[in-house]
């Protein structure tokens, strides 16, 4: 019996490729995106302390309201409003959760749903999986802005969703308010939901700030806001991430989310409220991510690269078509083999694959290991 794939395009993704190649050859893991540095250790002593204490049952499925209300006087703090923690935050076991129960919430078969390419990897099979159709439009090649023309001409009245990434995986672009202003007016007259993807809310540089869609007033009615505390705080193995949306778009997300996972993890939610008390916990995160942006972009002047410093994100693109014109997945390897760092080809983020010459880099490591990085990377030119 066949089991007949309902995901037929979807293999092993490249950033499990990547990272196996580099663990094999030994290489700088620089694809990947996770912290190479530990959380803090108040945090890691947090979890111990609840796991102690007994917090190890199922919490309440919308998650402990303690922490729904830090989330929510973080938003407030941040992002200047203050959502509902009752009835606007859930909390989840990650953002890859959230997105999907977001998407699963409003999608129905034959609707139709806007991806801005280059797109992170989750959003297409969400999408398929509920029946919908992407619509494919692709970022400005310049500096990955949105092209708000080509997005208008995207729309149908079978559109039913736009997803949205700001700070932007894999580019680092952040939307200005300019770009918020154009998606609002587009979508002022129309039935169209947004999932805005905001796992990189925290890593923002050169004094932007990161702008949530739920900041906005109009599109807060529309908008799941998708984040993620593995992100902000370095332990993005404990998958935990959070929603927020309006109230009636709340009460959807959390029937797909009930049944999906229920709930999530109880010792870490504790201490997570806990560990929110202190706003600079999370306020301080920009600057040290700058340090490390800085450093990264420093030194890939050196690498004969073309580049633009990221805004955003621990990722850093940069392109070699001046300098060769191998293809990126080909690149990857052989600088993952031969010059023992690796990276991820960002062809990947494409749904036909198409191939601009760009590679991105993960920046959120030591800075023995981003100088050592470096430092073989001025190998570049004997590869290509
Ligand atoms: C843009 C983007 N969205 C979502 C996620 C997933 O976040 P989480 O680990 O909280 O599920 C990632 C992780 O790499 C990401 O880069």
């Amino acid at each position: 019996m066949a089991i007949g794939s309902k995901l037929p395009h979807v293999g092993t993704t490249i950033f499990t490729v990547m990272s196996r190649m580099a663990s094999e050859e030994g290489a700088i893991n620089l694809s990947q995106g996770f912290p190479g540095f530990g959380a803090d250790p108040v945090l890691l002593e947090l979890v111990g302390k609840y796991t102690r204490d007994g917090y190890n049952q199922y919490p309440p499925m919308s998650g402990i309201p303690q922490l729904r209300r830090r989330l929510a006087e973080k938003t407030e703090l941040t992002q200047i409003y203050f959502p509902d923690p009752e009835t606007e935050v859930t909390i989840v076991s990650g953002a890859t959760e959230a997105l999907f129960s977001a998407v699963t919430a409003v999608v129905r078969p034959g609707d139709e749903v806007v991806l801005l390419e280059p797109a992170y990897d989750s959003y297409e099979p969400a999408v398929t999986l509920n029946g919908g159709v992407p619509v494919y439009v692709p970022l400005n090649a310049e500096d990955f802005s949105v092209d708000w023309e080509r997005v208008e001409k995207a729309l149908s009245p079978k559109t039913r969703l736009i997803m949205v990434n700001s700070p932007h995986n894999p580019s680092g672009y952040v939307w200005t308010e300019e770009d918020i202003d154009s998606l609002a007016t587009l979508v002022r007259d129309r039935d169209i939901y947004l999932v805005s993807d905001e796992v990189y809310e925290h890593i923002t540089f050169d004094g932007r700030k990161h702008i949530s869609l739920g900041s906005h007033p109009e599109l807060r009615n529309k908008t799941f806001v998708c984040g993620s505390f593995g992100k902000t705080f370095h332990v993005t193995g404990w998958k935990i991430g959070y929603c927020i949306a309006p109230s009636d778009m709340t009460v959807e997300f959390r029937k797909i989310h009930q049944f999906l996972t229920f709930t999530t993890v109880t010792p870490i939610q504790y201490a997570l409220a806990e560990y929110l008390e202190e706003p600079n916990r999370y306020l301080s995160i920009p600057a040290f991510y700058q340090s490390k942006r800085d450093l990264f972009a420093g030194g890939l002047t050196r690498t004969g690269l073309i580049f633009t410093p990221a805004r955003g994100s621990f990722f850093q693109l940069a392109s070699y078509g001046h300098l060769s014109q191998i293809g990126d997945r080909e690149l990857a390897e052989r600088m993952t083999r031969r010059l023992k760092v690796a990276c991820i080809p960002v062809s990947v983020f494409y749904s036909d694959r198409r191939d601009d010459k760009f590679i991105r880099f993960c920046f959120a490591k030591e800075e023995a290991e981003l100088f050592e990085a470096l430092e073989r990377l001025q190998g570049l030119p004997e590869i290509l």
